[in-house]
C-alpha cells in the first residue's frame, strides 16, 4: 500500500501504558507519519518528554504557557496541523474533560481546538471503566463523531483482570491509518462474529471427512469488518489463514465444538455471520484404532445428523441482532437459499452458486446474491474482499 505523508498529532495522558505510545509513535512513522506528541503533566511521570522528542524529532509539547520556540500559538499551530489527533493512552479524566469541553491544559486545549478526526484509545483500571460516568462520556464523544479503540480485557497493572488493557498498538496504528485513509468506521462499537472454514469429523485417528472450504471468505470478512471498527470474533475452522490484525480467533474443529464456541459468544454480537461449512453428518462411531482394509468387502460407514448450527442460533436470536447465513448451492440455488433463510431464522442469506468459475470454494473471488425477507441483490463476479464489504453494508443497514 502507498505511504501516507499525513500528520498525526500524538496526546499522551498519565496512565501505565503511556510507555506504549513510544512503540505506538514508531509505528505511525512506519507508515509515512509525521508525528507531534503534546502529554500531560501525568504522562511525563510515567515517561520523559525527551523520549518521544528524540523518537518523533520535534518538541513535545507540554505547558500552555511555556515560552515557545516560534511565535506561533502553540496549541492552535498543532490542532491545525493535525490530519489526526489521537490520545493515546486516554485516561478517564481526559475522556472526561473532552466529553464537557474544558480545557485546562495543552492537550486538552489543542484537542478542543482541532478540526481533524480525533481518536481515542482509552486505558484505566476496570472500575474506573466500567463507571457510567466514563461509559457516559465515551458515548457523547462517539455521538460526536470520535473514534473510539476499545480497551481489550486481561491482566491490568493495577493487579485487577477485566476491561480497561490498552489495545494492542499495532491495531490502534491500524484503526488510525484506516481513518486517515477515509475507511469508513461504521461497525465501531458493535461487535461482530464470523464463522469461517470446514469441519474435520473423524472417522478413526488418522481419517477424517472434511470439504472443500478454505476460510478466505470468512476471513475476508473478519477482516473488513475489523478494519471498519468493530469488535471481530472469528470462529474458525482448520484453514491455512493468517488470523486477520485486530480479531479473536476461537478455534473449532468438529460441528458440534463449533456450535459450542458459538452458542457461549452469541448472546453478546451485535452482527452474526456464517460464512463456514460444517458437516452435516458425522460417523456414528469413531474407531478407537486406525481402520483396517476390510480384505476385499465393501467398508460401510454409517453417519448420524450434526446440529444445525445456524437453526440452534437463530432460535436465540433477540431483535436487535442481525443474523447472517450463507448458502453453498450447485442446483435451485435462490429456492434453496430462500429456505434455509427462513428455516434457520437469518436476516440475511448469501447465496452462491458454488458450479459458477469464480465463485465458492478455496477461490479469491465470488458470485453472490444477497437476499434479505424484502428483497434480493445479485452481484457481479467480485473479490472475497469486495464481497465482504458488500455483505456488512447489508447488515448493517438491516439493524437500522
Ligand atoms: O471458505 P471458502 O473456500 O472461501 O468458501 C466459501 C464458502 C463456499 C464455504 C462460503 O461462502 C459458504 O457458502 N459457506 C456456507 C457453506 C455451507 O455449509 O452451506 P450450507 O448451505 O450447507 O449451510 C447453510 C448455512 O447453515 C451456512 O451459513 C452454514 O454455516 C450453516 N450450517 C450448515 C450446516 C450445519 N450443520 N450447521 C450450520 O450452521
Amino acid at each position: 500500500m502507498n505511504e501516507l505523508k499525513k500528520c498525526v498529532v500524538l496526546g499522551v495522558t498519565g496512565g501505565i501504558a503511556a510507555y506504549k505510545a513510544c512503540e505506538l509513535l514508531r509505528l505511525l512513522q512506519k507508515q509515512g507519519m509525521d508525528v507531534y506528541v503534546v502529554m500531560t503533566k501525568n504522562a511525563c511521570r510515567f515517561v520523559t518528554p525527551l523520549t518521544f522528542e528524540t523518537l518523533s524529532g520535534h518538541p513535545v509539547a507540554v505547558d500552555t504557557f511555556e515560552r515557545p520556540a516560534t511565535w506561533e500559538v502553540e496549541h492552535i499551530a498543532l490542532a491545525k496541523r493535525a490530519d489526526l489527533f489521537l490520545i493515546a493512552p486516554a485516561t478517564a479524566n481526559i475522556l472526561a474533560k473532552m466529553a464537557c469541553g474544558i480545557a485546562d491544559d495543552m492537550l486538552s486545549t489543542t484537542v478542543l481546538a482541532t478540526r481533524a478526526p480525533v481518536m481515542v484509545a482509552p486505558a484505566m483500571n476496570t472500575g474506573m471503566w466500567d463507571n457510567p460516568a466514563t461509559q457516559e462520556n465515551l458515548a457523547t464523544l462517539k455521538r460526536r463523531g470520535v473514534h473510539i479503540v476499545a480497551p481489550v480485557s486481561g491482566l491490568l497493572a493495577c493487579g485487577d483482570s477485566g476491561a480497561g488493557k490498552l489495545e494492542d498498538v499495532a491495531v490502534i496504528a491500524r484503526h488510525a491509518i484506516d481513518v486517515l485513509r477515509g475507511v469508513p468506521q461504521d461497525l465501531a462499537g458493535l461487535r461482530v462474529m464470523v464463522t469461517a472454514g470446514p469441519t474435520r469429523e473423524a472417522l478413526d485417528p488418522v481419517r477424517y471427512v472434511s470439504n472443500r472450504s478454505s476460510g478466505k471468505m470468512g476471513y475476508a470478512i473478519a477482516r473488513a469488518a475489523a478494519r471498519r471498527g468493530a469488535q471481530v470474533t472469528l470462529l474458525t475452522g482448520p484453514v491455512a489463514l493468517d488470523v486477520p490484525d485486530g480479531v479473536e480467533a476461537v478455534r473449532f474443529t468438529t460441528t458440534q465444538e463449533l456450535l459450542d464456541c458459538a452458542q457461549s459468544r452469541v448472546m453478546e454480537q451485535d452482527i452474526l455471520i456464517q460464512a463456514a461449512a460444517p458437516a452435516d453428518y458425522r460417523a456414528a462411531e469413531v474407531a478407537p484404532q486406525k481402520i483396517k482394509k476390510q480384505k476385499g468387502e465393501d467398508f460401510v460407514l454409517r453417519m448420524i445428523e450434526n446440529p444445525d448450527v445456524a437453526a440452534t442460533l437463530g432460535r436465540m436470536k433477540h431483535a436487535e441482532q442481525v443474523f447472517v447465513g450463507f448458502a453453498a448451492e450447485t442446483n435451485d440455488v435462490l429456492a434453496h437459499a430462500q429456505d434455509k433463510l427462513l428455516r434457520k431464522n437469518l436476516d440475511m442469506i448469501v447465496a452462491n452458486d458454488v458450479t459458477k468459475d469464480g465463485a465458492g470454494f478455496d477461490v479469491d473471488t465470488n458470485i453472490v446474491t444477497l437476499i434479505t425477507r424484502e428483497d434480493s441483490v445479485s452481484l457481479p463476479l467480485m473479490t472475497k474482499d469486495e464481497v465482504a464489504d458488500r455483505i456488512l453494508t447489508q447488515a448493517l443497514s438491516l439493524r437500522s
